[in-house]
């Protein structure tokens, strides 16, 4: 049946198919409704069906959703069968919706078309019997939309391609040198100065090549509750990164009196239009702190995730050692160094978000220096596995999303012929093949929300390359994070590569990327393979 990602068991179907007619009716037991419009929409689409409510009386001609609380929240239940129809089993909605997924794909790639391809064809469900339940409970991707601007209509799209994988976490990177993305009303120069560039490095940032269009954008608040109610009405939460105190010129190049004025003349600074990292941090200032809480006020105000993600990655530390007001604000704080003013950042948010019920969320360089993390602190482990391990080893919870494996703007393929080829060679088969529990972590198995996939977007310029760089890795990691056990997929990858061209997605082709999807001459910046 080529389910992707694989099920923990399914029957092998049978003779007994369910066709989906006119009068297939669509019950949907009180708090299944989400799943109920979202069928609709999805399969009423493809099939031109109207699945109407039936009564939930015993109707064979029937797709029933319900709620089992023997069942794990995000569990499901599938049985087809000709003589009592679809029956879907969620032990909560969310289980409910993936169990619909689940039913997407065992009708065929037409499902996933948006008009009826073959009118006179009756679509049929394969007779089955399914039990699944998801391995980790935070399958996340991240959306670098800093570096480059996604518009609302793409990543609504990329959340619908998240539920199609039982993907459920979207980590959106809001803020980063390169641009700033989120309206904040009490402080509207960010978006008014910081989301706009004038122009952007092409390729590497050791290329010599520049690309003169000035680039830029941002979600309103609207916008962005609207991503997050579409995000939820399919189990997804959104988790927001602001990311403090490095990352933060786009910041700077908007209210100059966040960067350290002391050293270098933050006036004279633009939204950044190159890559790497950069030595252009926030001043450790009591301003600096007031400043980010009320831009953290809105952005709990628009996303109700219990989790917020406020970077800490790549912060040097050059400009905190050369300024007074940074080393006397370290003897003040009596935190030791630039480690320990970082630390005290970190610390400062974390309680602060701890105060309104949330849960900071930092890249692993939170660790650095060694000072104890706040409680509920969690980390994202993307320099490896050390970070992951350290932080569980001292009962904080930890995503994996290490950049040797999971990076999906790193190339997939050795050779001349991937577009701006960056990073380690990660093919389809070695992300399918990543083992996200090595030993030091399995013994912390608790501590482990999950696994994230990142796609960061220096070289990915618009939504047709991320489709590019995503697929078909995501449907790889997606059986990663879902799946207790992987078995053979190379014929069900396959199988899903029509599912993928029946929705439209640029993935890159297994063979290597059509002629329109390479970058000839644009200089990238190849590791080694792994
Ligand atoms: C990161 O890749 N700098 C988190």
């Amino acid at each position: 049946m080529d389910v992707i990602p694989l099920p923990r068991s399914a029957e092998a179907p049978g003779p007994s198919a369910v066709p989906l007619t006119a009068r297939t009716t669509l019950w949907a037991a009180p708090g299944t409704e989400d799943t109920a419009l979202w069928l609709r929409t999805a399969l009423g689409a493809a099939y031109g069906l109207p699945l109407p409510p039936g009564t939930g009386d015993p109707d064979p001609a029937a797709v029933r959703l319900l709620l089992d609380d023997a069942l794990e929240p995000e569990e499901y239940r599938l049985h087809a069968d000709a003589a009592t129809g679809v029956e879907i089993r969620g032990g909560g909605p969310a289980g409910v919706l993936w169990g619909a997924q689940t039913l997407r794909q065992l009708l065929g790639p037409d499902a996933f078309r948006r008009a009826p391809v073959r009118p006179d064809a009756t679509p049929a469900v394969p007779s089955t019997r399914i039990e699944d339940a998801p391995r980790f409970r935070w399958r996340g991707l991240l959306l670098d939309v800093a570096r480059h601007f996604m518009p609302k209509d793409g990543v609504l799209r990329v959340i619908d391609l998240m539920a199609a994988h039982k993907l459920n976490v979207l980590h959106l990177h809001l803020t980063d040198d390169q641009g700033w993305r989120v309206e904040i009303h009490r402080h509207p120069r960010l978006t008014e100065v910081g989301a706009w560039r004038p122009r952007t490095k092409l390729g590497h940032r050791a290329s010599p090549l520049w690309d003169d269009r000035p680039h830029g954008g941002f979600y309103t608040q609207d916008d962005l509750r609207e991503i997050v109610a579409y995000a939820a009405a399919r189990h997804i939460t959104v988790v927001p990164e602001i990311d403090i105190p490095g990352h933060s010129q786009a910041a700077i190049a908007a209210y100059p009196e966040l960067g350290n004025t002391d050293v270098i003349d933050t006036a004279a600074l633009g939204v950044w239009d190159t890559w790497g990292v950069n030595p252009n941090v926030l001043a450790p200032t009591e301003r600096v702190l007031r400043f980010y809480e009320e831009v953290l006020e809105e952005v709990l105000d628009v996303f109700p995730a219990p989790f917020v993600h406020l970077g800490g990655d790549e912060c040097p530390k050059e400009q905190w050692r050369a300024s007074a007001t940074a080393q006397a604000r370290i003897r003040e704080l009596g935190v030791g160094d630039e480690d320990g003013l970082q630390a005290w950042f970190t610390g400062h948010f974390a309680r602060w978000l701890a105060e309104r019920g949330r849960r900071l969320v930092g890249w692993d360089e939170i660790l650095d220096g060694g000072r104890p993390l706040p409680d509920g602190a969690v980390v994202s482990s993307w320099r490896g596995f050390e970070g992951g391990i350290a932080a569980a080893r001292a009962g904080h919870d930890v995503v994996l999303c290490p950049e040797q494996h999971v990076y999906l703007d790193h190339r997939q393929a050795p050779g001349a012929g991937e577009p701006v080829p960056i990073g380690y060679v990660r093919t389809v088969e070695d992300v399918h093949a990543f083992d996200p529990l090595p030993a030091e972590l399995a013994a912390h198995r608790e501590r482990v929300l999950g696994v994230q996939a990142n796609l960061w977007t220096e070289v990915v310029e618009d939504g047709r390359r991320a489709d590019y760089q995503l697929f078909p890795r995501l449907a790889a990691f997606a059986e990663v994070a879902w799946s207790a056990e992987r078995g053979e997929f190379a014929g069900r990858l396959d199988a899903h590569l029509e599912r993928l061209t029946a929705l439209g997605v640029e993935y890159r082709p297994l063979t290597g990327p059509h002629p329109w999807q390479q970058r000839p001459g644009l200089p990238g910046r190849p590791l080694p393979h792994l």
